[in-house]
């Protein structure tokens, strides 16, 4: 896609990811409308000079409001970015897991299908635009200490498969961003010293964004060995590595 010209609507970009990139496609020359539940960080963003809408995924009303609010002051969008998540850690041996699986579900999977649903009729009217998924690495290799988390951006995953297939011929295309580990907080970097960088990963994200046509899935070099692990056979020895992050969980 041409990163310079686009009208874009990121969901979830008050902090971290979504911040960068919007951060990104407006020093590049596109329009971009910032969205998000907490009002102070979205003050913040108008005052960088961006629009903003306040936007709950895990409500609908409240994901239609957005959408009329986006699609009044900005006719002309052709991108949107379903960027909004929760990563929350559970241990399964505790039912009372139960509530942040749901939160989980509501937020990065329904939340996902929500926005989609809200502006898919806009850019299939329009005859043309792009949708950006957000998976993660973890949607193709395992993080047992975040099961809900891993199952609903493989469900994201499949999701967008289904959803690029369904609007073939409509001029909508559908891109998958999958992150690896991108340290967002100076804590997270603190917390897992090979997250990648987020001023690094966004410059790469940008570049592959930028190829026309625009990659299905949106893979920095960082989260291939992920992406790859069952073709490439190292599956099992990087689940089991992996595991080992289980004695984060409180009790273990
Ligand atoms: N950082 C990583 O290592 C990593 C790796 C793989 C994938 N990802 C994915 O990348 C995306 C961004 O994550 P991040 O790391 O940048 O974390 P982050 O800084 O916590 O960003 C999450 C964003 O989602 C929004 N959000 C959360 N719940 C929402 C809701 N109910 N309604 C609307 N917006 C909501 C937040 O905005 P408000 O709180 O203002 O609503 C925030 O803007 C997520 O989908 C995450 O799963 C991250």
């Amino acid at each position: 896609m041409d990163i310079s010209t686009r009208t874009v609507f990121i969901a979830g970009a008050t902090s971290g990811i979504g911040l960068a990139l919007a951060r990104r496609f407006a020093a590049a020359g596109s329009t971009v409308v910032v969205g998000g539940r907490r009002t102070d960080l979205l003050a913040g963003a108008a005052a960088e000079g961006f629009a903003t809408v306040t936007v709950d995924v895990t409500d609908g009303d409240s994901v239609d409001r957005a959408r009329d609010t986006v699609l009044r002051d900005h006719p002309g969008l052709d991108t949107v970015v379903t960027m909004s998540g929760v990563m929350i850690p559970e241990d399964l041996r505790d039912p009372a897991h139960f509530g942040a699986a749901r939160q989980t579900v509501d937020t990065n999977l329904l939340g996902t299908i929500r926005v989609i649903d809200a502006f898919t009729p806009h850019l299939i009217a329009r005859g043309g635009g792009t949708v950006v998924t957000v998976t993660s690495g973890i949607a193709f290799l395992p993080f047992p200490p975040m099961p809900t988390y891993a199952a609903t951006k493989a469900a994201v995953h499949a999701y967008s498969e289904a959803l690029r297939a369904q609007l073939d011929g409509t001029g909508v295309e559908v891109s998958e961003l999958v992150p690896p580990a991108v340290a967002v907080t100076p804590e997270h970097a603190r917390a897992n010293p090979r997250a990648l960088g987020l001023d690094a990963f966004a410059d790469e994200v940008m570049d592959l964004l930028g190829a026309d046509p625009t990659p299905h899935e949106i893979l920095v070099e960082g989260v291939r060995m992920h992406r790859w692990a069952e073709r490439d056979g190292t599956y099992d020895e990087l689940v089991a590595q992996r595991s080992q992050a289980l004695s984060m969980l409180p009790g273990r």
